[in-house]
Parts: structure tokens; sequence; C-alpha cells
């Protein structure tokens, strides 16, 4: 299986739960120096790294080409990379930027991965497995760029859907809400920063999940037991 965005979170969760299932697990992060490899390794699990960027376009499809060689075939991606920026940060004052960044990542980047190892997951009658957000598909989100990359990835897990179950290709989306992650902790900060008065994301920090439970989900629903599941699916 590959797994993205395996150096940390929800991503390093759900490649531990998948390895330790028995599943070969083909890790890409942009992060270096993953200590996940040494994890999973040290449990009798089969583990590679590719360091590399979702949303650059070459360097995805060279470590693509590279899994699907290392794994023999692709029965499963579990698109978890992913950035949070902007929290916040009031409409008018977002940065061009900020906005191109957090949509090359989270929406770009989905993209590109699915369309370098869909003749893999074709050939293999695999699964594909998104990860969207509560915010930008549930309701609204705090950060502009997020929740629109975030709604951006829901449309894109619905097209997938019809163009690809046809062809043998099952394509779920997972929406967490809050989890206890970098990610997370970093967007509250930056929230409050910006405005001490938001009870929500305060709130938030009480309950959220840990990321072994949204990697549980992931595992199931790229297993043959998630096989009747379709569409989103909901941890929040
Ligand atoms: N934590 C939450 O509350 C929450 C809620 C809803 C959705 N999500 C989504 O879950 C996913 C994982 O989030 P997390 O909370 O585990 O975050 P995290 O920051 O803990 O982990 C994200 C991982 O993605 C990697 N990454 C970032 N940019 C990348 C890029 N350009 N190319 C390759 N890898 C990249 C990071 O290096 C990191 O290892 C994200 O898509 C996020 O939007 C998280």
């Amino acid at each position: 299986m590959v797994v993205t965005g395996a150096a940390a979170g929800i991503g390093r969760a759900t490649a531990v739960r998948v390895a330790r299932e028995g599943a070969r697990a083909a890790m890409l992060d942009i992060a270096e120096g993953p200590d996940v490899v040494e994890a999973i390794t040290r449990s009798g699990g089969q583990a590679r790294y590719w360091q590399a960027d979702v949303s650059d376009e070459a360097a995805v499809a060279a470590a693509a080409g590279e899994m699907v060689a290392w794994l023999g075939g692709v029965d499963a991606l579990l698109h978890v990379a992913g950035i949070m920026r902007g929290q916040q940060v009031p409409v008018g004052d977002v940065p061009v930027g900020l906005f191109d960044e957090v949509i090359g990542v989270n929406l770009r980047g989905s993209f590109l991965m699915v369309k370098h190892l869909a003749p893999a997951l074709e050939a293999a009658g695999g699964a594909v497995v998104l990860t969207s957000s509560q915010g930008g598909v549930c309701e609204g989100s705090g950060s502009v760029a997020y929740g629109a990359s975030k709604g951006g990835i829901h449309g894109l897990a619905l097209t997938l859907e019809r163009a690809l179950e046809p062809r043998g290709v099952r394509v779920t989306e997972v929406a967490p809400g809050s989890v206890d992650t970098e990610l997370f902790r970093r967007s509250v900060q930056e929230g409050l920063t910006r405005n001490p008065d938001i009870r929500l994301l305060e709130a938030a920090q009480g309950t959220a999940a840990p990321p072994e439970a949204v990697a549980a989900v992931m595992a199931f629903l790229a297993s043959q037991d998630g096989a009747a599941v379709r569409g989103l699916v909901r941890t929040c």
C-alpha cells in the first residue's frame, strides 16, 4: 500500500497500522529522516520511504514508478499528506501565495498522487482513500485556503469515484474532525494569536481524537472488509 504524509500524525499512524496488518508500506512525505521506517521494520513489518513533495509532478511521477516496482503492484493509495495555513486570517488579508500553497499541496497533491498511481491501481483492482476534512466539507473552515482545498478534494473524490469505479478502483474519502496532531496544534496556536476569543478551537482542543483512531478507519477502507463502503466517511 502507498501511504502519503507518513512522517507524522494521521499518515504515520496509518502506515504503522497497515504494516502491522501485513501490508508492505510504501511511504511518501516531504519530511526527511523518518523514524517510521525503523518503527515498522523493528516490529517485523516491511517499509520503504520516499521523500517527495506531493505538489511536484516530476517528483510524484518518479516516486510512483519506484513504489509500483518495489510493491509489485498497488492495491491501495492512502493519501493523507496535507497542510493547514491561514487559520483565522480574514479573507481580505489572505495572501495569494498562501492560498496557492495550500491548494497546491492539498488539492493538486491529491490529484497528482492519483494520476500517477491510477494505472497500477486499475491493474490491481485497488482502492483510493483521500483525506478531506470536516472544515470545507461538513461545514466551513477557519482558513479560507484550507476550506477551499478540502472542498475541492471532496469534489475530486466524487469525480474519481465516477471515473475509476468502472475501471475497478474503489474511491472513498475520509473527513476527519479535530485530530491531535502537529497540524492541529499549530493551527490552534495560529488561530489564537489572531483571535484570542476563538472558543470553538479551544473547545476542540479538548475533544481531539488520537491519530490512531482515524488510521483504523483508513486501514479498514483500504482492506477487503471495507469493500462495500462508498464515498464520504466522516470521523467527526
Ligand atoms: N489534525 C486534524 O485535526 C485534521 C482534521 C481534518 C483533516 N486533517 C487532514 O489529515 C491529513 C493529515 O494531517 P495531520 O493532522 O496528520 O498533519 P501532520 O502535520 O501531523 O502530518 C502531515 C504530514 O504531511 C506531510 N506533508 C506536508 N506537506 C507535504 C507535501 N507537500 N508533500 C508531501 N508530504 C507533505 C508532512 O510532512 C507531515 O508528515 C491532512 O490532509 C489534514 O488536512 C487533519
